[in-house]
């Protein structure tokens, strides 16, 4: 998805920009553009390709001199990616600049509208539009002409802009497409995620829909959609630019697999005292939960698949019904949703247009809205009725690991809340999970500690056209996140299948070779698991067993196993989850795949 950085300081602003645009390279990309005003005049350089490709036609930088600039990572969405579709697009008269994250959807129209009265387009796409709407509409005062332009914009975007006519000053406006504002020491920046501009500062002002802000290296001034002024307070993100870095690993995915102990400590320690679970500011009082007759778990991808764990989590100790939901379905559904469901919205950027969409729903249907969310002040987080951050730190690779398996705690945290409020869950259990729970970074730290046998088994198995993944109960959900990451990033097709499923249909798939890994983690399917197996080995497929100690006799009736640590048979999925990611890393990796970039993929997909 499309990066966005911006300057105003004191340095020189094309450096600044590369820099940041770098560090939004992990959002993917297809070419990339710089923007610098030098001496009222504003020179723009682009490229298509890699970032280098842009640094050696700014020579690093040098050959753009100036302040105040803004750069951009393209991914084509209207126009193949070229020089000339890349960002920033310039105004015919070359008086503005400007980048472009987001659809405009009425393009077409306001193209044509600016074509009949004589202006000339450069570019395919749906971005210069803006440019062009600016110069036609500039009458001396900026803000203005911004508030004149965005009224006639249809479509989600997050806009930086630069123009002549200020030659010191920084703007951007914004609407349903993520872009914040870091603020510095005579220094102020824009950018589409803290990353960007985290090494400059750690204080950032949200922008909210339709709000301006207007940036010198001494000011930020912000203005709502009125063109009223408002003020805005800091927040601080306290997330270390090292962790924005790859410290030393291969790839992001690999240090974010290895950052999931530290993240699962973040996610669940601080809210546990003594024995009580303190949700943040939650209101989980007796009356509000015992209002609850329904659950709604709402997410896209492996935030759905998160979803998937937490239903059979909730539902058996809280006893309500929940369903889960896929953002982008639910949203032209038309919902059975009311005052007495509680939605929760899983949402690691918090910037997902379809599940920021299915919030807004749920909330207009008069739901309680929960969000988990990992990005600070993101869209999500800042919508949402109540919001539990999963504090797992930046995740760069486009394949989420320990955003996922935060994820999963957090609802395992609400499980247990809302089951001990309602007493549906005995004292012992309770406190046996809420132990388990907080063990598990230790266990993660256990599988970490020696991914041999994982990776042998990865290499074995790295040639295959396809994977099967099956498993029961919590298993199966589980089952679901392993067959996504693999393929995600192996391009190897891999499918989820409920094991008692096979026998309807899929089965017929299995040949001599095709490997099967069968998570075999709950003791009380364990035969009927059993049963699975042998169905697929008869046909002549390799079965890996993912098993849990209590499990391991599996061994002697599959091909090959790995084994979780000991622990409790409704908390598995964290662990698993673990081993399927190493798993799907280690055959991306023998596959020599684009691991923190795949294909066609982007990390933040914040158009529907
Ligand atoms: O930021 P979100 O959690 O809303 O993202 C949702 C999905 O796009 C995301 O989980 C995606 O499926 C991942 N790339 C899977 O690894």
């Amino acid at each position: 998805m499309c990066g966005i950085i911006g300057y105003t300081g004191g340095k020189q602003a094309a450096k600044i920009l590369l820099n940041g645009l770098k560090r939004l390279e992990y959002r993917g990309y297809d070419s990339s553009g710089v923007a610098v005003i030098d001496n009222n005049r504003i020179d723009v350089i682009k490229s298509i390709g890699k970032i280098s490709a842009l640094e050696d036609k700014t020579d690093g930088g040098k050959k753009l001199n100036g302040f105040v600039g803004i750069g951009h990572t393209r991914w084509a969405t209207h126009g193949a990616p070229s020089d000339i579709n890349s960002h920033p697009h310039l105004s015919t008269d070359g008086n503005f600049a400007v980048v472009h994250n987001g659809i405009i959807e009425n393009f077409a129209e306001l193209k044509a509208e600016l074509t009949a009265k004589g202006i000339r387009f450069a570019s395919e796409t749906d971005s210069e539009v803006i440019a062009q709407l600016l110069q036609y509409v500039y009458d001396g005062d900026m803000v203005e002409a911004l508030r004149n332009v965005t009224s006639r914009l249809v479509g989600s975007y997050a806009v930086g802009i630069i123009t002549s006519h200020c030659p010191d000053t920084l703007y951007a406006v914004r609407k349903d497409n993520p872009l914040v504002v870091g603020i510095g020491a005579n220094e102020n920046f824009i950018a589409s995620d803290f990353a960007a501009a985290l090494e400059h500062t750690h204080n950032f002002v949200q922008l909210g829909d339709g709000e301006i802000a207007k940036l010198t290296s001494h000011s930020a001034t912000f203005f709502t959609a009125d063109g009223e002024p408002v003020e805005k307070t800091p927040f601080r993100v306290d997330w270390d630019i090292s962790q924005a870095e790859k410290d030393g690993y291969d790839h992001f995915m690999l240090k974010e697999i290895n950052e999931q102990p530290k993240a699962l400590t973040a996610t669940v320690r601080p809210r546990v005292k003594g024995k009580d679970i303190v949700l943040d500011r939650i209101n989980f009082d007796a009356k509000n939960t015992n209002r609850i007759e329904r659950i709604t778990i709402i997410g896209c991808g492996s935030a759905y698949h998160a979803g998937i764990v937490g239903k059979s989590f909730i539902e058996k100790y809280c006893r309500i019904s929940v369903t889960c939901e896929l953002a982008s379905e639910y949203i032209y559904s038309d919902p059975i949703t009311d005052n007495r469901t509680l939605t929760i919205v899983i949402s690691q950027s918090g910037e997902t247009a379809d599940s920021l969409a299915a919030l807004r729903l749920a909330k207009k249907c008069g739901s309680h809205t929960i969000a988990i969310v990992n990005v600070m002040q993101s869209a999500i987080a800042r919508e949402a009725h109540d919001v539990l951050y999963t504090h797992a730190g930046p995740e760069i690779a486009v394949a989420t690991t320990k955003g996922y398996t935060t994820q999963v705690s957090a609802l395992y945290l609400i499980g247990l809340k809302i089951a001990k409020i309602k007493h549906t869950i005995s004292d012992a259990r309770y406190e046996t999970l809420l132990s388990e729970i907080i063990t598990l970074p230790d266990k993660v730290s256990e599988i970490l500690a020696d991914i041999t046998p994982i990776r042998e088994y990865a290499e074995r198995f790295a040639d295959r056209k396809c994977v099967f993944f099956i498993g029961r109960g919590t298993d199966y959900a589980a089952s679901l996140e392993g067959a996504l990451k693999l393929k995600e990033i192996s391009y190897i097709h891999a499918e989820a299948y409920a094991a008692g499923e096979l026998k309807h249909g899929t089965i017929s798939l299995i040949e001599q070779g095709t490997v099967t890994l069968a998570l075999t983690t709950q003791s009380a399917l364990y035969n009927k698991m059993l049963n699975n197996i042998k169905a697929v080995q008869s046909r002549g497929g390799t079965v890996l067993a993912i098993s849990s100690q209590a499990n391991k006799q599996i061994s002697e009736q599959s091909d090959g196993m790995l084994c979780i640590p000991d622990c409790d048979d409704d908390v598995t999925p964290v662990l698993t989850a673990v081993i399927l990611q190493i798993f799907a890393y280690c055959v991306a990796a023998k596959r020599g795949c684009d691991i923190d970039k795949p294909r066609n993929l982007a990390k933040s997909v914040t158009v529907e």
